[in-house]
């Protein structure tokens, strides 16, 4: 694709000062991208739910500096608290997106974040952040040139996104969207993400995601680690070849509104990320003891009851709880019964599928 459409050439420069704000919301991977070639591309298409409590509130303010210098100048704040050990990753997110927003180093920034998850809850905020920064640094472009349409907006937000973490691409809209080039999506591309543009059965309306949180610390390997490690990885080229099968078969799930082929779908990808970390050189874990007691706890449920429960999981021991809303009662009982005993100190957070991005 011509990467010419994120480019800016000619803008007005006469914005001095101003503040601007977009909550973003997390997302979580049906498919999941595991795997990348440089500049960001993945390897293979994914698609995922947007969540819809799970967010960061980002307030960028800008400040025309007086005299350009050939540095970026910011300061970050995590809830009202300085974070100076977050301005590796900031810098890092600037110099790759620097020449599609070439206006960075004209301004002072102050970013004030916020999430409305625990900071400590092993929920990646990658997402959810890079996102909302993407989305106010697009605020700035967009009135030092108004012309900009909102569809090339949210285009370039997404891109500029992924440039700071993969997954982010993938939270701007919802309530489904594909990242990643897949011959049977329309419009789906490396460089972006975009909503799912096919039918979506009632099924998958509403649909519910507890997330339990079994283990919220720091994790032992990141996720840019574990990408990595997919090249020479002796399974990977199957592994990119069976997401590309797994995206053309949730299209027909998620237009039936199958939830068996479903659930095998999504407990088998959940899986099978899990499996490239532990087949890897080096080899890790990142599911716990207790992330396993309620893997088999849900399958038991299921077995007994016939209900449409399942899990995914993503680069954590964390599980997320997937089922449709219809049958969210005697489900959410069962887990509040059976499986927040596994959660680090009881903790766990009910969400559902939302619709993305908002300025605020
Ligand atoms: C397991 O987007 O966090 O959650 O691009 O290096 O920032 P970087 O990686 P990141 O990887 C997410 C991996 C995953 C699966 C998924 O969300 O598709």
């Amino acid at each position: 694709m011509d990467l010419s459409l994120f480019s800016l050439k000619n803008y007005q420069n006469n914005l001095s000062n101003g503040s601007v704000t977009w909550s973003s919301p997390s997302n979580i991977a049906l498919v999941k991208y595991w795997g990348k070639k440089e500049h960001q591309i993945p390897e293979n298409p994914s698609i995922s739910f947007t969540l819809d409590d799970c967010k960061t509130i980002t307030e960028l303010n800008y400040q025309r500096k007086e005299q350009v210098e050939d540095a970026f100048s910011f300061k970050v704040y995590l809830d009202e608290e300085f974070k100076p050990d977050f301005h590796p990753k900031i810098e890092t997110f600037f110099k790759r997106i620097e020449s599609y927003v070439p206006f960075l180093k004209e301004f002072h920034f102050t970013i004030k974040t916020k999430n409305t998850f625990p900071h400590s809850s092993g929920i990646a905020s990658s997402a959810s952040g890079m996102s909302a920064l993407a989305l106010c640094i697009m605020s700035i472009e967009k009135q030092l040139n108004p012309g900009l349409t909102d569809s090339d907006f949210i285009k370039k937000a997404s891109f500029l996104a992924r440039l700071g973490s993969g997954s982010a691409c993938r939270s701007l809209e919802g309530d489904l969207v594909v990242w990643g080039k897949h011959p049977e999506i329309e419009g789906s591309n490396d460089l972006f993400g975009v909503k799912y543009p096919y039918k979506v059965h009632d099924n998958f309306k509403n649909y519910q995601d507890t997330i339990l949180l079994v283990d919220k610390g720091e994790k032992q390997v990141s996720s840019t680690v574990g990408h990595n490690l997919m090249h020479g990885h002796p399974f990977a080229k199957q592994r990119f070849e069976q997401a590309v099968d797994n995206i053309s078969k949730i299209k027909n799930i998620l237009e039936t509104g199958d939830l068996e082929a479903f659930i095998a779908l999504v407990e088998s990808e959940a899986l099978t990320l899990h499996a490239m970390m532990m087949t890897s050189m080096p080899y890790f874990i990142l599911m716990k003891p207790n992330t396993l007691e309620i893997i088999n706890k849900i399958w038991r449920f299921r077995q007994e009851t016939g209900l449409p429960i399942s899990f995914t999981l993503d680069a954590g021991a964390n599980v997320h709880v997937l089922y449709p809303e219809k049958d969210a009662k005697q489900i959410y009982e069962f887990i509040k019964t059976e499986l927040v005993a596994f959660c680090q100190n009881g903790h766990y957070i009910c969400d559902k599928i939302g619709f993305g991005a908002k300025q605020l």
